[in-house]
């Protein structure tokens, strides 16, 4: 089976790459299952009911978000109703959405996603690894592939969940930080993991924020809202490869430009 995991899509720049981009991508690499993650796809922040049908609509079987999963109200409801948009599952019990969804691949295999946030120097209610192992059992009752989108700040808490779920589960994806990192491989135990797939969006910027509004914020220390950039355009993410048993034979990651 070839998984597709798009990277953060951000603001309208990365939402009009998935639109154009993932349906002809999706037949050319002769994907079986697409996950997306949608966090920073209402102009960098959140993701609306309608920017997610949209995802879903281009060819993203799962959509995944992050620390920005409340910036937008409207989506609450949403993720309650949802089976195929998720968000981290250690935001909170109780609170609207869940952290797994099992959808099938184009031949009908069921598959699991998991979202989880990193802890490290991110505002979390539960740190990832009070939840990890019993989540990761129920996906796996479910489903031998699992693809979990672990969305966290610190290279080394990445590396770390990787390393524990190695054997566990299809493949532990990065996200959150933006910046595709150089380390796409399969762990001992068969595990394909990547410390940041990157950015689907405007590269022309500071991680998809226009770079004078990210620099004015940080050099003169006044509030500045930030705005989507619009230029560099690129879908990123990564393909990984899998046995019927779950067990990845590769992972290769991709930036193309849009
Ligand atoms: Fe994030």
């Amino acid at each position: 089976m070839k998984i597709l995991f798009v990277a953060d899509v951000f603001g309208p720049a990365g939402s009009g790459a998935v639109r154009d981009g993932l349906p002809g991508l999706r037949e050319e690499l002769a994907i079986d299952f697409c996950v997306v993650n949608g966090e920073n796809a209402a102009d960098g922040r959140g993701i609306t009911p309608k920017l997610a049908d949209r995802l879903l609509a281009a060819g993203a079987d799962v959509v995944t978000l992050g620390n920005h999963t409340w910036a937008r109200g409207e989506i609450y409801p949403y993720l309650d109703a949802s089976e195929r948009v998720i968000r981290p599952a250690n935001l909170g019990a109780g609170r609207p959405g869940r952290g797994l969804a099992v959808a099938a691949a184009a031949d009908g295999t069921p598959v699991a996603v998991v979202n989880l946030m990193g802890w490290l120097f991110l505002d979390v209610p539960l740190t990832p690894f009070e939840l990890l192992d019993d989540l990761v059992d129920e996906a796996r009752r479910r489903a031998q592939v699992v693809v979990v989108d672990f969305h966290a700040e610190a290279t080394s808490e990445k590396i770390a969940v990787a390393r524990i779920l190695d054997g566990r589960v299809t493949a532990v994806i990065g996200t959150h930080t933006h910046v595709q990192t150089n380390d796409a491989r399969v762990l001992p135990g068969g595990t394909a993991a990547i410390t940041d797939a990157g950015m689907t969006g405007p590269h022309d910027s500071v991680i998809g924020v226009k770079s004078e509004l990210a620099i004015s914020r940080m050099r003169d220390r006044m509030p500045v809202r930030f705005e989507p950039a619009e230029g560099g355009v690129r879908l990123e993410g990564v393909v990984v490869t899998c046995n019927d048993d779950g067990k990845a034979r590769g992972i290769e990651a991709i930036r193309i430009d849009a």
